[in-house]
């Protein structure tokens, strides 16, 4: 494990930041539509427009010297007990959203009814996920999507059963409409760990169980590199979280095995997949064990989920918090430190002004560590009913599809340029 002082250097320097009222702090906001606080940064970011509604004090040396003294010269150079490179800033791989439906019938205990699943696709009677995913790619720039789908419903409510063809060709369909974008399309088994309640490997279902589900998709998709293996959906009240770690990589044994020997996978820790949690709770030192048939860790990529209001829960309208100095900046000096990647593959907040304040302020964070972190994915579109708190789903209407207030501010790749 690395040792904390910087850490504890960095919180220091944002408190005295934040003191000096004349400037905002790093990643604060300084300009925009209506924006009335501080104009100037603090030493060591630059004042940088995100879009007209939003300019952020970013890392990074400026042209002009700072109107106001160094708030942090006297402070003491961070330390480590691992060599850390520097954040490198550049562009995301992966910027998304997740289409939502077939996980519809499926609650946290990680029951999911398979009547409960509700294609996202016009030809089951659902929303047009496929045009959403086409708009979002064309208009936005968007080239990931995140497919939820219940563990019954692939086999029909049989734990342990093989792949229901029926129910598969509806989920494969929305898998080839994601594919037919061009975007890379992540399977996500949203079961919280569980089937029916009990916890896989402790209880439930058996790692067997779990690998041979594994197995049978990864097998549909072995060839294709633009299929990205989501193991699990937030998992949570794990009791051992070296046991989870085991059936996680009896998962991703499973889906090498099957053939898929490239393509990424995402490995889940506990606590909802909380990106703030994943250090302190022991997910990172319990996956970090998990490797490929070969040893190796390639392409095996952490799965993290963050959301922006008072208690993580992604239920709430409002924003409160960009998570930067809780979770993306310590999660990005551990991941430098261990040599390894993160995938943010949940995060989103209401369409109103506070959350796209944090959600810009948090997205340019990832963006200036693109090193660590492979991108983002905005919950949700696809089957939810306009009205939805954190809706992403673009309105179609006159021939053309309108989007979200927090989708075209802040989440999509285009307006960000
Ligand atoms: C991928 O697998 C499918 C089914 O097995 C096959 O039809 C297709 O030709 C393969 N594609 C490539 C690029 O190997
Ligand atoms: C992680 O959280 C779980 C509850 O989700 C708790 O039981 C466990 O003790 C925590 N582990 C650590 C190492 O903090
Ligand atoms: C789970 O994460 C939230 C923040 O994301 C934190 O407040 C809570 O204490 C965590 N619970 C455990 C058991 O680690």
């Amino acid at each position: 494990m690395h040792s904390f002082s910087g850490l504890l250097v960095a919180v220091a320097l944002a408190v005295s930041v934040k003191a000096q009222t004349t400037l905002s702090p790093v990643w604060g906001q300084c300009g925009g539509t209506g924006w009335t606080g501080p104009t100037a940064c603090a030493t060591g970011s630059v004042c940088t427009k995100l879009n007209d509604a939003h300019f952020q004090c970013v890392p990074g040396t400026a042209t002009t010297a700072p109107s106001s003294p160094s708030t942090t010269s006297s402070a003491p150079a961070p330390t480590s007990s691992c060599q850390i490179p520097a954040p490198s800033a550049g562009k995301l791989r992966f910027a998304g959203v997740n289409i939502a439906g077939f996980d519809f019938g499926c609650s946290t205990d990680g029951t999911c009814s398979a009547s409960g699943a509700w294609p996202p696709l016009t030809q089951y009677y659902g929303n047009d996920g496929e045009g959403q995913m086409q708009h979002f790619v064309k208009d936005d720039g968007f080239n990931v999507f995140r497919l939820p789908v219940g563990w019954q419903y692939l086999t029909d409510g049989v734990l342990g059963g093989t792949i229901d063809e029926d129910n598969f060709e509806e989920y494969d369909a929305l898998v080839q409409a994601c594919l037919n974008t061009g975007a890379s399309c992540i399977i996500d088994i949203h079961n919280y760990a569980r089937w029916n309640g009990k916890i896989i490997g402790q209880g439930g279902p058996t790692n067997e169980q779990f690998a041979e589900l594994w197995s049978s998709v990864a097998a549909k998709y072995a060839n294709n590199s633009k299929i990205i293996f989501g193991v699990m959906n937030e998992p949570h009240d794990v009791p051992d979280i070296n046991l989870w770690a085991e059936s996680v990589q009896a998962a991703v044994t499973a889906i090498r095995k099957a053939g898929a020997t490239s393509q990424i996978i995402l490995l889940p820790g506990n606590n909802w997949t909380s990106a703030e949690t994943f250090i302190s709770n022991g997910s990172g030192a319990a996956l970090m064990k998990v490797t490929n048939p070969d040893g190796s860790t390639t392409n095996l990529v952490f799965d993290v989920h963050k959301y922006l209001d008072s208690d993580n829960s992604g239920t709430h309208e409002e924003c409160v918090t960009n998570n930067i100095d809780n979770a993306w900046a310590p999660l990005a000096e551990w991941l430098r430190c261990n040599g390894r990647q993160a995938f943010n593959t949940e995060t989103g907040g209401g369409n109103v002004a506070s959350c796209q304040q944090f959600m810009c302020e948090q997205v340019a964070f990832q963006n200036a560590n693109s090193d660590v972190f492979l991108g983002y994915v905005g919950w949700a579109a696809g089957n939810f009913y306009q009205g939805y708190a954190l809706g992403e789903v673009p309105t179609y209407s006159n021939g053309q599809w309108v989007d979200t207030s927090l989708v075209s501010s802040c989440l999509a790749p285009n307006a960000r340029k």
